[in-house]
């Protein structure tokens, strides 16, 4: 079982001064997959992904990257993008993606080599021999993203990897990611922006306040909220109003309103019978979003936006 995971932790605690930033965190990153952790600012995702690199140790718990007994036995096989980005400003693009790839074992001209390959399909093949200052805070943070990853690492880390990109490099990202994950690497990434986790998360954790408060697939979470119908009556759209459920809300011509508890067929027959008729209905599974709202608490989310 353990050879199927590339991370497991267990009990995972630290403490800064006296607080207790970490809170007894259980992760198991299965080999091959994008895995999210996902959580408001403060929640205690980059102590947690630094624990697991083995950068800091932890307090209590225990954790083993890729089966080795201490992660920075790993660090060969192992890319990370730290939540602090930084080159050398005078380095070029493809000297600062080698010098990555020297770090970490690999060799200087198979290197460079590669990272010609890399910043080209990356769309920045114009980029090759500019110096790192020289680049915008977006694309020098795409080509250190290809520096965590020229040494074709077995596991990837990357701390709001999303962060400080435009959306068209968060496009690109994307994509990177995704071809990473196609070459056969597990791909471990935090975030506090849901869209990208939607889209991109094989399984996910979700971090509020030191603790996991739900582990599982996007789906899982998605399926934590009931559905939310959207119906359009064909007369009379204010009496429809007296029909539906309590939290039902006038949109323009329509409603919206969570489906009822025994489902949305004995509602429309009601609506029908009563004349109200039907010129459109659809049926909608809230958003990884609402989801990540109901376990973290509107609060955790009002912080972060204050924050941000
Ligand atoms: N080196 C540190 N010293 C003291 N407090 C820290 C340190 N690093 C993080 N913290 C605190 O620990 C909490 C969790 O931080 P962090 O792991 O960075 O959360 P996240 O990455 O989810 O935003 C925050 O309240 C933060 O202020
Ligand atoms: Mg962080």
């Amino acid at each position: 079982m353990t050879s199927e995971l590339a991370v497991s932790a267990r009990g995972l605690v630290k403490y800064f001064g006296d607080r207790r930033v970490v809170d007894g965190v259980d992760i198991a990153v299965p080999k091959g997959l994008i895995y999210g952790v996902l959580g408001p600012n403060g929640a205690g995702k980059t102590t947690t992904l630094r624990m697991l690199l083995g950068i800091i140790e932890p307090d209590e718990g225990t954790r083993t990257m890729l089966g080795r007994a201490h992660p920075r036995e790993a660090s060969d096989v192992t890319g990370y993008l730290p939540e602090e980005r930084g080159l050398y400003p005078n380095m070029k693009c493809r000297e600062a993606i080698a010098f990555m790839g020297a770090l970490r074992g690999l060799p200087w001209a198979v290197g460079r080599k590669r990272a010609d390959t890399l910043l080209e399909n990356a769309g920045l093949g114009h980029a090759k021999d500019e110096k790192i200052r020289k680049l915008s805070k977006g694309m020098a943070q795409l080509v250190q993203l290809l520096g965590s990853v020229v040494h074709e690492p077995e596991l990837l880390v990357l701390d709001e990897p999303f962060s400080g990109l435009d959306p068209v490099n968060q496009e690109k990202l994307e994509k990177l990611i995704l071809g990473e994950r196609d070459r056969g690497a597990t791909i471990l990434f935090s975030t506090h922006v849901m869209a990208h986790a939607e889209r991109l998360c094989e399984r996910l954790s979700i971090i509020a306040g030191g603790k996991v408060r739900f582990e599982g697939t996007v789906a899982d979470a998605r399926a934590l909220l009931p559905m939310k119908a959207h119906y359009t009556p064909h007369h009379n759209v204010d009496g429809a109003g007296a029909l539906l459920p309590r939290d039902a809300e006038r949109e323009n011509g329509s409603w919206r309103f969570t489906v009822p508890p025994d489902g949305i067929e004995s509602l429309m027959v009601r609506l029908i019978d009563g004349g109200f008729g039907v010129s459109g209905l659809s049926i909608e599974r809230p958003g990884l979003h609402d989801a990540f709202v109901k376990i973290v608490g509107a609060d955790a989310l009002k912080d972060q936006e204050e924050a941000a």
